[in-house]
């Protein structure tokens, strides 16, 4: 969550740049434009490997012919990873039978914290298909690289949950298919009946 209004500021650029990303992303992908993309193409994502809350390796070609809905989060957020976490659940419940070819997937911004076990206590009280990866801090930082995911740790931030620092980070689902590649992203204010019409509309 964000905490400060300097924060907010890089946030909203991220959006931007995501929105603007995807759009030429799109475009490309369906050239209803009607003319040659040929600059500003921005790739969003991209492999990774890391490591579930089972313990186990775990990489995005563990996930191929599955969509995921990747959420960058971490447990020790007071309010909004946790929402987004419930929004996920929520519309996936909503759709059925359906939600068995979305993996709903959590990676932590706080991998300090967020150890295999921590994640594998958290995850469950979203349901038994959440799943729940971390890695080692230069490995997440990596792969929020490919994400273009803001997270910065906040040291003199609120202590939530009894932890002495925070981190402000960046809200955004990433709907990634069964290819591997971002196809959507979402934001943490869509409401469960709109994701779920969504994901029902593109996977
Ligand atoms: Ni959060």
């Amino acid at each position: 969550m964000l905490r400060n209004k300097q924060a907010l500021i890089p946030y909203l650029l991220l959006v931007a740049a995501l929105a603007g990303g995807l759009l030429w992303y799109q475009s490309e992908q369906v050239p209803r434009l009607g003319r040659v993309v040929s600059t500003g193409k921005m790739e969003v994502g991209g492999p990774f490997r890391l490591t579930d809350h089972t313990g186990k390796p775990r990489g995005d070609s563990d996930f191929r012919g599955r969509y995921m809905l990747i959420y960058f989060g971490f447990t020790y957020c007071p309010d909004i990873c946790p929402t987004t976490l419930a929004v996920m659940a929520e519309a996936l419940d909503q759709l059925g039978p359906d939600a068995k070819k979305i993996v709903p997937v959590l990676i932590t911004v706080d991998p300090e914290r967020d150890t295999p076990e921590v994640l594998a206590e958290y995850v469950k009280a979203f349901g038994p298909s959440f799943v729940g990866l971390t890695g080692s801090v230069a490995e997440i930082k990596e792969v929020e690289k490919k994400f273009r995911v803001y997270a910065v740790k906040q040291p003199q931030g609120e202590a939530p949950k009894g932890g002495n620092y925070g981190v402000d980070h960046s809200n955004v689902m990433y709907l990634v298919g069964p290819d591997g590649k971002v196809i959507h992203f979402y934001t943490e204010a869509i409401s469960p009946d709109d994701l779920a019409k969504d994901l029902k509309a593109k996977t």
